[in-house]
């Protein structure tokens, strides 16, 4: 979900609303606005798109300098008017915007029932603004107090904004578990947003709210920050390095496009001052102070969710050939839950785009809580997972919108790599040889990967073919059984059709059962340790009729010869192949999805950023 509010001298309405078009690649079911002026509070709530709600909206009173807005992506509650956020008090003069999940709201609920209070929505959230405004009222204190006393009866994840019409000067925002920054504008204004993509175009300057941090923005009053414990506490202002161009999409018909066609320079970010093939040197700056224990790890623990899970499964081929050390990726939501086993001498390293999703969230202060060591491998600088880590490592890939992962996966991919490199340097085991030879191989990725996107039109062209599938399988082995499920991820995503990853040599266990002529099969066949085993394999889909599209290294003429469609790919070392060969799969998911007609950046019922559990 997304939050935007603003209080200053401008129209709140506008800002809020683009602020929200700017977010909804967070999660969109619906989307609402509440501002207020000299008629009061009013609040504009629609399903569907921010779009939508701006179609409602028009020739309505959205007049007012300050203002409240979020784009849902439900939890609690189906995705309907009544449901989207703000939601206001009884006597509709609070409004309150929320992401996060209050988990003891059936209580609460109760409790207000009881003292007379009704509900319109299924929401959780709603049972905030009605706790507020009864605190409020009952204790006769100020918002800001009612917000504060109101907090410390709940459990669970969130940040808010409340609007209140007897206090037209503030705003009060508040933080735990989910993200909130304040951004700083040059004339007294203020704005907030779940991520700074909202405030970079008015200023740079920005807070990132703590846990249980809450804040009071006013137009006379400036920004304070307070603990729920009432304790004042001193604004760290940042500056944002962002550049607005980063979230536009520069000529680029979707987000996602743009992202794929990035992948040059975002690895090649993604190196810079962290590898110097002349001197034979690499290095990460963020983990320097723990390279010793990475190089000591009995075991290492790989923590993630969708597409960084299986960055995670391709840092465990990385890490466990290069250092020899074992190393477990697991499902954050599976891990937290199963009472695991970790011990002081783990390290634990969480690998998220957002660097908020709550699972990886959580499983990560869980294993801090049993002593082990937490390292981050995070895209969104600032955020929640990168503050929680003893170190970590930033992605640097930009920031991506487009909520199927692209750039984020060959940066994180490019990160594991680099520090898997890092250990066995270490560590002492991997040859100086070889270790120069795959340095410089990753040095000439960017350029390869620009080979790779130059063939778009061929790629287009097999998408038509496969266009209408109903199913999808891809097939991998070694380091490429992980792209193989990234590239069945992102093709199931983005264009609906369904789509498994497999070992390519479990295919025999269960799915050969599906193999027939109308079946699409993706077979990552690339020269190196497995080719001959892989050839086997297409050799067992040919022979059930399935059709064969082969992603292969530069000038194979054998499977060339096998496939009904082949897209070659340059050479490079073995560990690398990932880097390349998820690069067609992006751009065929693409196209199949445009050329169905998908929404390719928002795809149904996905969000970018989950903090929910
Ligand atoms: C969501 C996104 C995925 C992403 C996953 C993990 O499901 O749609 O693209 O891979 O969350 O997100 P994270 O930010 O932790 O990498």
């Amino acid at each position: 979900c997304g939050i935007v509010a603003y209080i200053g001298e401008e129209q709140a309405f506008p800002i809020v609303l683009k602020g929200l078009k700017r977010l909804e690649y967070r999660g969109y079911d619906s989307a609402g606005i509440a501002v207020l002026n000299e008629n009061g509070l009013h609040n504009y709530k629609r399903k569907g798109k921010v779009s939508e709600l701006e179609k409602f909206s028009e020739r309505k009173d959205t007049s007012g300098t300050i203002g409240i807005g979020h784009t849902r992506w439900a939890t609690h509650g189906l995705p309907n008017d009544i449901n989207a956020h703000p939601h206001v008090s009884s006597d509709g003069e609070m409004a309150l915007i929320h992401n996060g999940i209050i988990e003891n709201y059936d209580a609460i609920k109760e409790e207000l029932i009881a003292r007379g209070h009704t509900f319109q929505s299924e929401t959780d959230t709603e049972v905030l603004v009605h706790l507020i405004d009864d605190i409020k009222k009952n204790e006769n204190v100020k918002t800001s107090e009612a917000v504060r006393i109101a907090l410390n009866s709940v459990v669970g994840a969130y940040a808010i904004v409340v609007l209140s019409k007897d206090n037209p000067n503030e705003l009060i925002a508040a933080r735990k578990s989910s993200p909130l920054v304040v951004g700083i504008g040059k004339h007294g204004d203020f704005y907030l947003a779940s991520d700074a993509t909202p405030i970079i175009e008015y200023t740079n300057e920005v807070v990132y709210l703590e846990d249980e941090e809450i804040a009071v923005v006013g137009r006379d009053s400036g920004l304070r920050i307070f603990s729920i414990q009432n304790k004042e506490k001193t604004p760290y202002i940042q500056e944002l390095e962002l550049q607005l161009e980063a979230i536009e999409k520069g000529g680029y018909e979707h987000f996602m496009l743009k992202e794929i066609h990035e992948q040059p320079r975002s690895i090649r970010d993604c190196f810079r001052g962290r590898l110097n093939v002349e001197k034979g040197w690499v290095g990460l700056g963020g983990i320097k102070d723990y390279e010793k224990q990475l190089a000591n790890a009995k075991r290492i623990i790989m923590v993630a969710c969708g597409t960084s899970w299986h960055a995670g499964l391709v840092g465990e081929y990385l890490f466990e050939e290069l250092t020899r050390i074992p190393v477990e990726v697991e499902y954050a939501s599976e891990f937290r839950y199963r009472n695991p086993i970790i011990s002081e001498e783990d390290i634990v390293i969480a690998i998220s785009q957002s660097g908020e999703t709550a699972d990886t969230l959580a499983a990560l202060n869980l294993a801090k809580d049993k002593g082990a060591t937490i390292l981050g491998i995070c895209n969104v600088v600032g955020s929640s997972i990168s503050r929680v880590t003893d170190a970590g490592s930033y992605t640097h890939a930009g920031p991506e919108i487009g909520v199927a992962s692209t750039k984020a996966f060959t940066a994180q991919v490019t990160v594991l790599t680099l520090m898997a490199l890092t250990i066995a340097r270490n560590k002492g085991t991997l040859k100086e040889s070889d270790f120069r030879r795959i340095i410089t191989e990753l040095d000439l990725i960017p350029e390869k990967v620009s080979r790779i996107l130059d063939k778009n039109e061929k790629l287009e062209e097999i998408s038509k073919v496969y266009k209408d599938a109903s199913n999808a399988l891809y097939l991998g082995r070694g380091i490429s059984f992980p792209v193989a499920l990234e590239g069945a991820l992102k093709l199931k995503e983005i264009s609906y059709i369904h789509a498994e990853g497999y070992p390519a040599a479990e295919m025999k266990h269960g799915p050969i059962a599906l193999i027939d002529e109308e079946m699409p099969v993706f077979v990552i066949a690339t020269k190196g340790t497995s080719y001959e085993k892989v050839v086997s394999n297409i050799q067992e889909v040919k022979a059930r009729k399935g059709k064969i599209i082969a992603v292969i290294t530069e000038g194979d003429e054998q499977v060339k010869g096998m496939a009904d469609h082949y897209i070659e790919i340059p050479e490079t070392d073995d560990h690398l192949v990932p880097l390349l060969a998820t690069i067609p799969l992006q751009l065929i998911s693409y196209h199949v999805a445009v050329m169905r007609g998908a929404n390719v950046d928002q795809p149904r019922n996905l969000a970018k950023s989950v903090t929910v559990e």
